[in-house]
């Protein structure tokens, strides 16, 4: 087994918000994050690849290949972006590292189906979540 990983980074902004609760119930259990008027994140997403060296190339993938198609599902429409306004798959869905690491897996996953996958996003230095669909 041999995997291996992008790093990509972006930056944007957010607002942690509950669609179904009253603005003191959001303010209650999101504190600042809720705050109205926005807040960014310097965004650290690693990509992990598993799969099968290619004999001939001696590759899992050709790691251009894989910049290219996260630069295209990922920084182009999230980067120096509100979460909230500008992605459509966070219109209803709170942008939590949680939900921002499911969307960006499915999107890069549906490019890449042939290798197990597993995303991790860092939203700070110390805090960051993973998510995969394959183990
Ligand atoms: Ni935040």
């Amino acid at each position: 087994m041999i995997k291996v990983c992008r790093r990509t980074t972006f930056n944007s902004a957010h607002r942690l918000l509950n669609l179904n609760w009253s603005d003191e119930k959001n303010l209650e259990i999101f504190g600042k994050c809720n705050s109205p008027n926005y807040h960014g994140h310097n965004y650290t997403l690693e990509t992990w690849l598993e799969g099968d060296i290619d004999p001939e190339t001696g590759y899992v993938i050709d790691l251009g290949i894989l910049k290219a198609i996260i630069k295209e599902e990922v920084e182009d429409p999230f980067d120096h972006r509100n979460l909230n306004l500008d992605v459509p798959e966070f219109k209803e869905l709170n942008p939590t590292a949680e939900n921002i690491s499911i969307v960006i897996y499915r999107k890069l996953k549906k490019r890449l189906p042939q290798f197990k996958m597993m995303v991790r996003l860092y939203e700070t230095q110390n805090n960051f979540v993973e998510y995969t669909e394959d183990y």
